[in-house]
């Protein structure tokens, strides 16, 4: 049965707002915890500009479920990674200016190089996953990389406006994840997903998890972070294995 991981970046994007101590990402995650969510996520990003080492610390030292950390592949990454040891780390590229992670990870060329900088985190027993895009040559190359996963990156479905093209984007992302299992990558969705458009993936088989912020916190507002989380997560549970 596919899972939900709520991401809990967004509460820390608000604290930062005003540099305080309100919200507590570290409250939310347990509270998404208690609501259904299977795991938390965050992404410790080299600039912080929202979730904080001590967020990470103190949610992988407080969560009864599971900690994923989303990261850069870089050395400091590593080492964090190394000490504060997640369930599971899952490379994402970073650039300064973005928004949010815009786009996924470039695996093909890099597939020693990303072998090379996962072989440690293995070796502490920490599970991997590479954020890419639904195309067949960089599933192909984070295959080779020996990474337990991917996520493939749903964000280009989620923003597409017209129907047309948010259907060729779906189309991808479902022959995406056909290669991926077929070649035997275990495949996590996310980015962009929510309420409605996660709906398409309902009868997609074998996804493993689905990984969700925006959504859950922008609803969160108006109707509480126990019910956003609760809806999504039995949402999720009525999916196909
Ligand atoms: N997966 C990855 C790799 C991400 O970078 C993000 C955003 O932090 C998400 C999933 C969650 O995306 P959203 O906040 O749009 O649900």
């Amino acid at each position: 049965m596919p899972v939900l991981v709520v991401n809990v970046d967004h509460v820390a994007t608000l604290r930062q707002a005003r540099m305080g101590i309100e919200p507590e990402p570290v409250t939310a995650a347990y509270m998404a915890e208690m609501a259904g969510a299977t795991g938390i996520i965050v992404h410790l990003r080299e600039d912080r500009r929202h979730i904080q080492d001590r967020d990470v610390e103190l949610i992988k030292k407080t969560c009864n479920t599971r900690l994923h950390l989303e990261m850069a592949a870089t050395g400091e990454m590593q080492k964090i990674a190394g000490e504060i040891k997640p369930e599971m780390v899952c490379l994402v590229p970073e650039k300064r200016q973005e928004l949010t992670t815009e786009g996924g990870l470039n695996c093909i060329g890099r597939e020693t190089e990303l072998a090379d900088y996962l072989a440690p985190l293995h070796a502490k027993g920490i599970r991997s996953s590479l954020f890419i895009d639904a195309d067949p040559k960089q599933i192909e190359a984070a295959r080779a990389t020996g990474a337990e996963f991917i996520e493939i990156h749903t964000g280009h479905y989620a923003d597409a406006k017209e129907y047309a093209a948010r259907q060729e984007e779906l189309a991808k992302i479902l022959e995406g994840i056909r290669l991926a299992q077929g070649i035997g990558l275990k495949v996590n969705l996310g980015h962009g997903l929510n309420y409605r458009n996660i709906l398409a993936f309902k009868d997609v088989s074998g996804i493993s998890e689905y990984s969700i912020g925006h959504a859950i916190m922008a609803r969160a507002i108006y109707v509480g972070l126990d019910r956003a989380v609760g809806d999504m997560a039995e949402l999720v549970r009525t999916f196909a294995d």
